[in-house]
């Protein structure tokens, strides 16, 4: 169906005061992403002519997160409630007939669950349709007044709950569809008789019923499609159900996820058939993983882009780095952002790459910092090798050719060749190019004195001698113990 007829109204003017956040409430995070980025995303498919953001708290900054997005902005200043900030966008909807209206702080509902809204909406020729929902504690959101099994007649804030009216448990969850020609002069009516004297937009469909107007409630299949995050601890739980639904889609996809309740993953992450996630890791930004990789307990993933048959060991940091077809890195890796790991390249523990190239089949197993560096193929980076690459002021290149042996504990400063095939003899701390299969070697010539340490020792044992013996001389006579008194 074409939504041509209809504008999508955002209201992320709040501050979020029960948050406790110098943060507006909407640039919180659920799921890797805002709660107002979430919204718009999921809207984005009803194909709306418009989507317009009620912007206040931190304007600026909601403004930088959604129009990206194709949405566009009003800005509500001062926020005088739901229905002042709805009154605020009217000049932004230009011809819509319809508006889906929803709060910036409920981001786990669906399109379908949007599309059903507004198909209930049209079908049934309605002012208003609410998107409700029926809860086991109702508390804190607004309740749904029933007049008949279809028709609403009004919407109760918690605050002006009748002893009755807070037996109801179908809540309102803040989404609706209106009608926007029957929407105006009702709102228009609205008075802020509250104690926060705000405009509640919810007032306006006790004005609609009292019109003999028709609003319709449609009831969520997932209630928890419409949590909304007041809280700290609603915040946490959205973000549960965020990473709960990527997971499950993983796992659909051919992904084994062990422990998933252990396991974050951001919305945009991907992984192939038959790759298998231990607990507690965490794949995060724009990460691709390919087919049968294993990436074990305790490993960070970000913005990593991974070939197929790819081991990370437990503990392994990534950032923003290419790994091919056949690469091992770990237990205990750092790979700073910018490195390319070519196929079969294995980096073991506790060695740290930044923007670096390791080549095909190439290994640093031990201990070692690389750094700007190009390394070709089938080389051996010793344990404990460093390429110094800073100065104090810049930074320098390190290039290492294919089949190079490199002896552990060497230094490389940069910047420095190593030509294809050549050695360098453990130890060395080079600072001139080594050329193609020769040995660098840079370091203080070994010198074995025979007996000298017996010989040491003996003089050590002479000097001691009376030492001793002056000791015992001068020893007080031992004082009787404290039981030896008391006899
Ligand atoms: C609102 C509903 C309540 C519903 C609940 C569902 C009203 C009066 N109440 O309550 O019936 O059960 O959502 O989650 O609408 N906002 C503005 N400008 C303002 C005030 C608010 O843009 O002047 C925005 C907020 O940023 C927020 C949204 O409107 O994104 C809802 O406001 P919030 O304060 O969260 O309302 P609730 O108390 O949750
Ligand atoms: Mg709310």
């Amino acid at each position: 169906m074409s939504n041509n007829d209809l504008a999508i109204v955002i209201l992320a003017a709040g501050k979020g005061t029960r948050l406790k956040s110098s943060f507006a409430k909407v640039l919180h995070r659920a799921g890797g992403r805002t709660l107002v980025e979430n919204i718009v995303r999921t809207c984005a498919s009803l194909k709306a002519r418009e989507t317009v953001v009620v912007v206040g708290h931190q304007a600026e900054q909601v403004a930088a997160v959604v129009e990206p997005l194709d949405a566009v902005t009003v800005l509500q200043q001062p926020q005088k409630g739901t229905g002042h900030a709805m009154q605020v966008a009217k000049r932004a909807l230009g011809r819509a007939k319809f508006a889906v209206v929803l709060p910036g702080d409920a981001p786990l509902v669906r399109t379908e669950t949007l599309k059903a809204l507004v198909s209930a909406h049209r079908n049934g020729n309605a002012a208003a349709t609410i998107l409700s929902a029926v809860l086991a504690d109702p508390s804190g959101y607004g309740r749904v007044v029933r007049k008949s099994e279809t028709a609403v007649s009004a919407i109760v804030e918690e605050s002006q709950l009748t002893g009755e009216q807070r037996e109801i448990n179908e809540i309102n969850s803040a989404i609706y569809c209106f009608t926007l020609e029957k929407l105006w002069p009702a709102l228009a009516q609205v008075k802020p008789n509250n104690t926060h004297h705000e405009l509640y937009l919810t007032d306006a469909i006790a004005v609609l019923n009292s019109k003999g107007d028709t609003v319709l409630a449609q009831v969520a299949a997932d209630s928890r499609e419409v949590l909304g995050c007041n809280t700290r601890a609603d915040l946490a739980e959205v973000d549960r159900l965020f990473r709960e639904r990527k997971r499950n889609s993983l796992m659909d996809d051919g992904v084994t996820i062990q422990l998933p309740e252990t396991v974050l993953i951001d919305p945009e992450v991907a992984a192939g058939e038959d790759t298998v996630i231990e607990p507690g890791v965490q794949l995060l930004g724009k990460t691709k993983i390919g087919a049968r990789c294993t990436i074990r307990t305790g490993s960070v993933l970000t913005d990593a882009i991974l070939g197929d048959d790819v081991i990370v060991e437990p503990h392994c940091i990534v950032a923003r780095s290419r790994l091919d077809n056949g690469v091992i890195i770990g237990p205990f890796a750092r790979l700073r952002p910018d490195n390319h790991l070519k196929a079969g390249a294995r980096i073991g523990n506790f060695v740290e790459l930044k923007k670096s190239t390791i080549g095909e089949g190439t290994k640093a197993m031990h201990l070692s910092y690389i750094g700007d560096a190009k390394i070709g193929t089938k080389s051996n980076i010793g344990a404990g090798t460093i390429t110094c690459n800073y100065d104090g002021f810049h930074k320098y290149p390190t290039s290492i050719g294919n089949k190079v042996f490199i002896g552990s504990d060497s230094a490389l400063v940069a910047p420095v060749k190593v030509g294809n095939g050549a050695y360098i003899a453990a130890g060395s701390t080079i600072t001139e190019n080594v050329p193609s299969d020769g040995l660098g070697i840079a370091r203080g010539r070994q010198v074995n004195k025979p007996g000298w340490a017996a010989k040491k020792r003996r003089e050590l044992a002479a000097a001691e001698k009376p030492k001793k013996a002056a000791r015992r001389h001068n020893r007080k006579p031992r004082r009787p113990t404290k039981r030896g008194k008391r006899k």
